[in-house]
């Protein structure tokens, strides 16, 4: 026995307890908060597989986010959602004028100059058939996908989009879309994060309720990675530093932590995002709810969980919950 292996020591102060937990803070920059925008711009619609989330019009939108800029939220991304618009084979709607997210851009920036907008990109939410991609008859065409993906990025960064997220999981979409900002002088004006480490995961369930991008036939397998592989995990990452991606992402989050440890350990230059995801949401919350926890513990825990693992940002739907605990100081 030595002195060494006495831990107590440590731990008996709260303060000393926070001295040893090493920048597992949250700040404000440290959280993104995912929104769902339709293109009728007066209405709020619930969603039921996610309890207190909802589907806002733009000028929904807008009254739902002041109150949280005020207390201090400084990012969000943004998802389009269609009932009006047609879908079709290649998503015209994703960039059309219409579109609720290109719409929303500019006003959204004029409201809330210092609030910083990313941009899901992908096909699924406006395409009939829901997939991430071009589908032609032997699946997915990856040169058309990303030619298509670049397109509506480059689109989406004209209309004011700070940052980009693709997350349709094609191969060389972050050089496509690299490419294209570069050939129209945009790529000092928007950063492209990747949705680079994205699993083929079951807990994307209540999204897809959410964003109405089920798939109409088969699973998204052939593109979102194997739960299982760290291999191809960390090569996915590396092809998306190869091309240019600004900031890299791990999706789902409490399940693929050490996965974030291993991509961030590999490429520590570069911002690491999580993305606690709808399945993720709807489990803490329903845990919960049918009393077999306290919210506020398990929640900091998985954010605590997070940072530890090496996250410099968590996407997560909790974010109005978390932004009123800072406010009242905890
Ligand atoms: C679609 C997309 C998904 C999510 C973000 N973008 C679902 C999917 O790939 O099927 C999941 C987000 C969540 O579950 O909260 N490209
Ligand atoms: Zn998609």
């Amino acid at each position: 026995m030595s002195a060494k292996n006495k831990l107590h020591s440590s731990q008996f102060h709260p303060i000393l307890r926070k001295i040893n937990e090493q920048n597992v803070d949250i700040s404000f920059h440290n959280i993104m908060y995912p929104v769902f925008i339709v293109e009728d711009d007066n209405q709020q619609q619930v969603i039921p597989s996610m309890p207190s989330v909802y589907r806002f019009g733009l000028n929904k939108l807008i009254d739902h986010l002041t109150p949280l800029v005020e207390i201090g939220l400084k990012s969000i991304l943004m998802f389009g959602v269609i009932d009006i618009l047609p879908k079709d084979e290649i998503g015209t709607n994703a960039d059309s004028n219409k579109n609720p997210v290109i719409r929303a851009l500019p006003i959204l920036r004029q409201k809330f100059p210092d609030l910083l907008i990313a941009c899901d990109v992908c096909l699924c939410p406006y395409t009939s058939h829901g997939h991430c991609g071009i589908i032609e008859e032997d699946g997915i065409n990856n040169e058309k996908s990303i030619e298509r993906i670049a397109n509506i990025a480059l689109e989406y960064v004209r209309h004011g989009a700070h940052i980009v997220a693709p997350s349709d999981m094609m191969d060389n979409r972050i050089f496509a879309i690299k490419n294209k900002l570069i050939q129209n002088g945009m790529e000092k004006r928007c950063s492209v994060l990747s949705y680079s480490v994205k699993f083929a995961s079951g807990f994307y369930g209540p999204f897809r309720d959410a964003a109405k991008s089920t798939p109409q036939q088969g699973d998204r397998k052939g593109y979102q990675l194997p739960p299982g592989s760290r291999g191809l995990a960390i090569r996915a990452a590396r092809r998306d530093v190869d091309e240019g991606a600004d900031m890299l992402m791990v999706k789902p989050g409490i399940a693929y932590l050490d996965i974030v440890r291993d991509v961030k350990n590999e490429f520590p230059e570069y911002p690491m995002f999580i993305y606690q995801v709808s399945g993720e949401y709807a489990m803490i919350l329903h845990g919960a709810k049918a009393g077999a926890f306290d919210i506020k513990n398990i929640l900091s825990e998985t954010l605590i969980s997070m940072r530890r693992a090496g996250v410099d940002c968590i996407i997560t739907y909790f974010a109005p919950t978390i932004l009123e605990w800072m406010k009242d100081g905890h």
